[in-house]
């Protein structure tokens, strides 16, 4: 979603060897031996279930953090445990600078009020009341008067694409739109950390995918800092700066995207990322390579025509004296211009798209014209890095199947 967190920056969550154990005296199980019994011993011999197991990592302000695993894994427990909605069995847990794990039951009202607010994935709104006013629920509770929350709610309601909807109610929502108003509710609130256990998961698969990216667009706007749960590696890898992957109770693997699908840390994350396509992560930057031939506006028709014979190529990349670059000159074209009185320049094709270095190979792939031509790749003032030639590509995409 959005890269630019820089992680010398402090965390603004860190959860540092997190336990949960449901049952009594859950404490056994963290002593040893039970300590370094499988999640599945334990539950058979002392009918505890650790849900959480040493669990610890670092969320950056404005990064989208995702946690995926199979039912079971311990998502919803962890953050649980991080809205202090439940109480950890052990560990540390910092949000903004305050262990909240010392917080008494004041103290997290107010926490949750103002720093952390949470969209459910049954989108957890109120039946009697109107959108605006489920919209605005957050900040009702917090005692901000009418005229205030309700111009916040609009605002909010307008940002999820919700304007001309505030008086209807909820069963005249479709699934997406409740969700839509159960974000602008958390929204409202203006919280430094959303939370998302499944927001989507409710959805048809086509809005789902919309409702993704409507998402990824908004963060882009609001740069919130976001945890976001679910089950969908294919969710996970559009949304997230970086993606934790749990299983019974554990974190196995943190990474950006790219690192879970291309380094796999065991079988278990491989697996799991089968059937996702590298095209998706890897970026065009990696295939990239040097043009046969680059033609400067000064030169000849014949010279050009000459180099790319020599070099056994239909195209030449034009660059002017700074790098620049011009466009692609097609064989074709240059051979159908009899009249060697028009420039150069001029005969460049300038229907092929250039991309930037950092675009996904699949994006990229949506740019492949039919003529068997390179993609270029442009820096962001259009200073020209190289091609990304179609059989280069195609090898990528091959070696996904
Ligand atoms: N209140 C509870 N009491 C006892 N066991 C619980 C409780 N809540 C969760 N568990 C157990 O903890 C484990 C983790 O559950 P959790 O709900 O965190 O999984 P999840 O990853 O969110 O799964 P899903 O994808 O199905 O939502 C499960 O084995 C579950 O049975
Ligand atoms: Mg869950």
């Amino acid at each position: 979603m959005s890269s630019h967190q820089s992680h010398e920056a402090h965390p603004i969550i860190s959860v540092n060897s997190l336990w949960k154990v449901f049952g009594k005296k859950p404490q056994i199980a963290l002593e040893e031996p039970y300590r370094s019994q499988s999640r599945a011993e334990l539950q058979q011999e002392l009918g505890l279930v650790v849900a959480l197991r040493d669990v610890s990592f670092q969320v950056y302000p404005g990064e989208t953090f995702v946690v995926m695993g199979l039912s079971g894994s311990g998502k919803s427990t962890l953050v649980r445990c991080l809205i202090g909605l439940i109480e950890a069995t052990s560990g540390e847990l910092t949000v903004d600078g305050d262990d909240i794990t010392t917080f008494d039951a004041r103290d997290l009202r107010e926490f949750r009020r103002s720093k952390m607010a949470m969209v459910f994935q049954n989108f957890g709104l109120l039946p009697h009341k109107n959108v605006l006013d489920n919209a605005a629920y957050g900040l009702e509770v917090k005692g901000v008067d009418r005229d205030d929350r309700y111009s916040v709610a609009r605002e909010m309601l307008d940002k999820v694409g919700l304007t001309g909807w505030e008086n209807a109610n909820q069963r005249e929502l479709s699934g997406g739109m409740q969700q839509r108003v159960g974000l602008a509710r958390a929204l409202a609130v203006d919280p430094h950390i959303l939370l998302m256990d499944e927001p989507f998961s409710g959805l048809d698969p086509l809005i789902r995918r919309q409702m993704r990216e409507e998402l990824s667009l908004l963060q882009s706007e609001i740069q919130k800092t976001i945890i976001f749960i679910t089950h969908d590696l294919d969710e996970a890898i559009t949304i997230g700066d970086r993606i934790a992957i749990m299983r019974d109770g554990e974190i196995i693997q943190i990474g950006t995207p790219k690192e879970i699908i291309t380094q796999p840390a065991d079988d278990f994350v491989k697996e799991f990322t089968q059937g996702i396509s590298k095209t998706k992560v890897i970026d065009i930057e990696h295939v990239v390579s040097e043009p046969d031939v680059v033609f400067s506006p000064t030169d000849s028709h014949e010279l050009v025509r000459t180099k790319m014979e020599q070099a056994n190529t239909d195209y030449a990349i034009g660059l002017d004296p700074e790098e620049q670059y011009l466009g692609i000159l097609c064989r074709d074209q240059l051979d159908a211009a009899v009249d060697h009185t028009i420039h150069i320049d001029s005969l460049v094709d300038s229907s092929i798209v250039s991309v930037l270095p950092d675009t996904t190979l699949d994006e990229a792939l949506t740019f492949l014209s039919d003529q068997n031509l390179p993609i270029p790749v442009v820096d962001e003032s259009n200073a020209f890095i190289g091609v990304a030639t179609q059989p280069d590509l195609l090898k990528v995409v091959a070696s996904d199947l």
